[in-house]
């Protein structure tokens, strides 16, 4: 390849790789049980296992022995056994028993690829980098904290993560999601920007007051909506967006990009409970019983709004796929900041 197509191809956003010096999210902890989990990370398939102890562990998917997948097997004591022919890894990924193995024959001396990985506020971080570095995972401190209602969805769509980026920084997409009223009038006031992140200051109009026990409800019936103007904002932490609007809601999504035209994430929805001073006074265990009950009572929207703008996204990669030089209008300079940032965390890999 010349170096003019090369950097032909590395300046088109739709093109680009990730940094892997970051932490990724791969899983929520539940999905990992006793029984190992595939994912895909960057083109790279990463069996999540857990040991008796209920540690994870992360090996690279793929059995040396015939490169059939790990994930297919069962965890053994701290050991991934592959389905196969019963071959076991240790943590470290290297081979530490062959079921059959001859009096004469000494073990193979093969390894497989172990990550960095760790459980922190729900979810499976995972540093797919060559030096695990200073970075920590960027973690969701409303995740525990018992004044905060979470809900999850899940996004997998057919698209290059830069679409499902620029579609969370464009708070003018809200004229997409009228029907379900999360937000209208998105007015971009400001931009804050460095190597790490992009911070995009809106004003909009919020359906949603959360100051009496009871407007918890409003998630539920729409005639108890009223708009008002809040402050919206929308950061994209590389490689991770959070945005809050108001003082009630706190929105996280943590990206897992596949390949370059699939991307998984994880979208977080917080509802504050911390306009309620009386709840803070009531024990624990009451606070505690009330977070897990109304947990998920934001997921009937938030799957709502992952229909819409996954259709939109993965319409956007098709028709880059069938004209990738036809070049958009972009209006909403946050999204110019947002592309370079992409752009600067991966040429800086040199
Ligand atoms: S392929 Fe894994 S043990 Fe044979
Ligand atoms: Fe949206």
């Amino acid at each position: 390849m010349s170096s003019l197509s090369q950097s032909v191809q590395t300046s088109d956003v739709r093109q680009l790789g990730i940094n892997p010096n970051h932490w990724y999210v791969v899983a929520r902890c539940t999905e990992v049980t006793n029984k190992p989990v595939g994912v895909i990370l960057w083109h790279q398939a990463i069996a999540l296992y857990r040991d008796s102890t209920g540690k994870i562990h992360a090996l690279e998917d793929r059995c040396p022995h015939r490169q059939v997948k790990l994930s297919h097997g069962q965890a053994i004591a701290n050991e991934l056994e592959c389905a196969y022919h019963g071959w076991r890894f240790n943590s470290s990924g290297e081979c530490t028993a062959v079921p059959y193995l001859a009096a004469n024959q000494k073990l193979p001396n093969c390894q497989i690829r172990r990550y960095p990985v760790k459980e922190q506020d729900g979810f499976i971080w995972l540093f797919p980098g060559d030096a695990e570095s200073a970075v920590e995972p960027m973690g969701l401190p409303e995740w525990e904290h018992l004044n905060y209602i979470a809900s999850v969805a899940v996004i997998n769509c057919q698209a290059h993560y830069s679409y499902l980026i620029e579609n969370l920084m464009d708070m003018y997409h809200g004229h997409l999601h009228q029907d379900l009223q999360a937000w209208a009038a998105a007015s971009l006031k400001d931009i804050d920007e460095d190597n790490h992140r992009v911070d995009a200051h809106y004003t909009a109009q919020s359906y949603y007051k959360i100051d009496k026990i009871w407007s918890i409800s409003q998630l539920f019936f729409p005639a108890l909506r009223k708009l008002h103007p809040e402050p919206l904002d929308v950061s994209y932490i590389y490689p991770h967006w959070q945005s809050t609007l108001g003082k009630d809601f706190k929105i996280y999504c943590l990206l897992c990009p596949v390949d370059e035209t699939q991307t998984k994430a994880y979208l977080i929805h917080f509802t504050s409970l911390n306009a309620f001073w009386r709840l803070h006074k009531l024990p624990v265990w009451f606070r505690r019983f009330i977070k897990d009950s109304l947990f998920n009572a934001a997921k009937k929207l938030l799957d709502g709004l992952v229909v819409q703008d996954v259709e939109m996204i993965e319409e956007e990669q098709q028709a880059y796929l069938q004209n990738p030089q036809r070049r958009n209008y972009e209006l909403n300079r946050a999204l110019i900041s947002v592309q370079k940032l992409m752009r600067s965390q991966v040429e800086r890999l040199g």
